[in-house]
């Protein structure tokens, strides 16, 4: 971790993918920067920015000041806000509007949103003329240090989430921290469970830090940037390990299993329960499920609940307003899951606090006795 005594500015994180590397920019102002960011790494292109209303409200005349005074030719194209988005009719739209603009495969779809825009922009750029060059430029924590990074991108099919899509890495990923004030604290709170997840993997120091400085992370400032920065490294780390996931990768979905089938429960109503919200208690989950099959003691168990709740994160199954399927439907949303691989159940367990694993063939009758405890709780 950096000394927070000496706050950088900005934080440069590069992702080591041979020819495909790239640079995360961490930091404050990026907004305005953008176009003297882009013109430097990426002289002579043109944009398309894709955004959601929300965000152009917010900050789309900043980006297009920026660009127009570093001679980016842009145009920009707005979409409704919310998961519907990631649809088939909206990515045909985008890509027939940045046809129109007569983009070429070396010019560059800007991403300007939270994950919705991310993926989709991203896919928008991996198919328009075979793959164009993508700058993801994320407003969202949960953005910002997940879904930017790593080069998923997709949509939704009517078979569920995420189910068509492509590896596309982008060219540069621009973070302003910024912008994450304007963000409702319950949504920041939700993406803070992914800063979490990091810790928890393989990075038991950093863990110990959040649980000293997460104050100062949800304030803003050094501890903020630093905190989002860190997050960048451990997934950057993992993706030049094992790019598409064939392997290490999954320890990425740490949470995600357990918070998966809690969305589906609950029908993804983000009132009820959001992403994030669902990987806290997935994350809290697995950790109790670890020391429940003797890999881990309960002790860490309990530390990773202790956190949760100091952040005001939800972290049982009980703290989901309304009724929920008994273990059985829960069960049965695992099984549906994608991590499921011919019929046997595959989770992310750990050892303790930084030292999670991934255990296949985990019996699913245990998985279900431990769900009609966990209920109850
Ligand atoms: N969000 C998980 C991954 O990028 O692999």
């Amino acid at each position: 971790m950096t000394d927070l005594a000496e706050p950088a500015e900005q934080v440069v994180v590069r992702v080591g993918l041979a020819e495909r590397a790239y640079d995360i920019v961490i930091g404050s102002g990026l907004v305005e920067q953008a176009g003297a960011l882009i013109a430097e790494r990426l002289p002579g292109v043109r944009a398309a920015i894709v955004t959601d209303r929300n965000v152009a409200g917010r900050h789309l005349s900043r980006l297009k000041s920026g660009l127009d005074k570093a001679g980016i030719d842009n145009v920009a194209i707005e979409l409704e806000p919310g998961e519907k988005t990631k649809s088939f009719d909206a990515l045909r739209g985008v890509v027939d509007a940045v046809l129109a603009a007569r983009l070429e495969r070396g010019d560059i779809v800007i991403a300007l949103g939270g994950g919705v825009i991310g993926d989709l922009a991203g896919f928008a750029s991996a198919i328009v003329r075979r793959g164009m060059r993508l700058v993801q430029m994320p407003t969202s924590l949960l953005a910002q240090v997940d879904s930017s990074v790593g080069g998923k991108t997709g949509i939704n099919s009517a078979h569920g989430k995420n189910l068509v899509g492509a590896f596309h890495q982008p060219s540069l990923v621009l973070s302003d921290t910024d912008v994450l004030d304007t963000l409702p604290e319950r949504e920041f709170r939700a993406g803070y469970a992914e800063v979490a997840k990091y810790g928890l993997i393989d990075r038991p120091q950093f863990f110990d830090w959040l649980e000293k400085n997460w104050r100062e992370v949800f304030a803003g400032g050094a501890a903020r940037t630093e905190a989002i920065a860190e997050s960048c490294r451990a997934k950057a780390e993992v993706v030049a390990r094992d790019e598409r996931e064939t392997g290490d990768r999954a320890l990425l979905n740490l949470g995600h299993t357990f918070g998966h089938a809690l969305e589906a429960a609950t029908g993804y109503d983000g009132g009820r329960l959001v992403h994030g919200e669902g990987v806290a208690i997935g994350m809290a989950l697995a950790h109790r499920f670890s020391a429940r099959m003797n890999l881990a003691s309960p002790d860490d168990a309990e530390r990773v609940e202790a956190h949760l709740k100091a952040v005001g994160l939800p972290w049982r199954i009980s703290d989901i307003e309304g009724e929920l399927p008994g273990a059985d439907g829960l069960l049965d949303y695992i099984r549906q899951d994608k991590k499921v691989s011919r019929g046997a159940l595959t989770f992310i367990l750990t050892r303790g606090v930084g030292q999670a694993f991934v255990a296949r063939d985990v019996p699913a009758s245990e998985v279900r006795s431990f769900l009609a405890e966990q209920i109850e709780r």
